[in-house]
């Protein structure tokens, strides 16, 4: 099948479809100028994610923990979303899309105008204190400050690896996958668990959207090689 008709039947599938959700990872917001991890300019490929992004960094280095979460904070900062995060904002408030799952803390899809959003990853746009959980604001965490409440390290909301996903979100996800009729995933390579168990949890129809097919994806009911924003911006021609 060409990539034509592969995009102009994930139109149809999606005209069709009741339900539909649409799975995300880091590949959605690189053309938004954010590095993904895994790829060859990917962040896990500069840093090992054991020495910045677990609770012992937190815990045991938290000078280089915090050199790493300021770095990202302050260069999504000059970062904004683009065309496809609107789609799918868009397609929302027609109907066309009942929820987005991301593995994401940038928070673009609300930026976008999306409202139907579980952040399974949490969120790098807020601060909480790493001992009680009081929330802070981002310049005491830029200033290093400790928190107020208690005297603890501040931290993003992000999930860190060896930490549960926020419950909420989580619960949220596998219901959605479970009553939809349509999955769609994009930009993720699905190393990740357990978000990666996500896609084998619904009994709808399956699209993965990546830029490079690495490994074959026979899973899926439909494949589809190319960027995020031009995929979707090619979809929508047909909505
Ligand atoms: P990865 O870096 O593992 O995968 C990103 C995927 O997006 C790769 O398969 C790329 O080929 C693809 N990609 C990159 N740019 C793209 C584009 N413009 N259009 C389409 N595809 C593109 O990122 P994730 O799968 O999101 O977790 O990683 C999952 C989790 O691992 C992250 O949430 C993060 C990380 O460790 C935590 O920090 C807990």
């Amino acid at each position: 099948m060409s990539l034509s008709d592969r995009i102009e039947t994930l139109a149809q599938w999606m005209n069709q479809s009741s339900k539909t959700v649409v799975l995300t990872g880091a590949g959605m917001s690189t053309e938004s100028g954010i590095p993904d991890f895994r790829s060859s300019s990917g962040l896990w490929k500069q840093v090992d994610p054991r020495s910045v992004a677990t609770v012992e960094a937190l815990l045991h280095d938290y000078d280089l923990f915090h050199e790493f979460y300021t770095m990202r904070m302050n260069h999504l900062a000059t970062c904004k979303p683009h065309e496809g995060h609107k789609l799918l904002a868009k397609w929302e408030k027609k109907g066309l899309i009942d929820r987005i799952e991301t593995q994401n803390v940038d928070g673009f899809y609300q930026a976008a105008g999306s409202e139907q959003v579980d952040e399974l990853h949490g969120s790098i746009q807020t601060v909480r204190c790493q001992a009680c959980g009081t929330a802070a604001n981002k310049e005491r965490f830029f200033n290093k400050a400790n928190c107020t409440a208690c005297g603890g390290k501040l931290r993003p909301n992000v999930v860190l690896f060896g930490e549960n996903l926020p419950e909420d979100s989580w619960v949220s996800a596998l219901q959605h996958m479970k009553q939809a009729d349509l999955v769609i995933v994009i930009g993720t390579s699905l190393e990740v668990y357990p978000v990666n168990q996500l896609p084998t949890m619904t009994k709808g129809k399956t699209v993965y959207i990546n830029k490079g097919l690495d490994r074959p994806f026979h899973s899926f009911d439909l494949v589809i090689e190319g960027k995020a924003k031009d995929v979707l911006q090619r979809i929508n021609e047909h909505l």
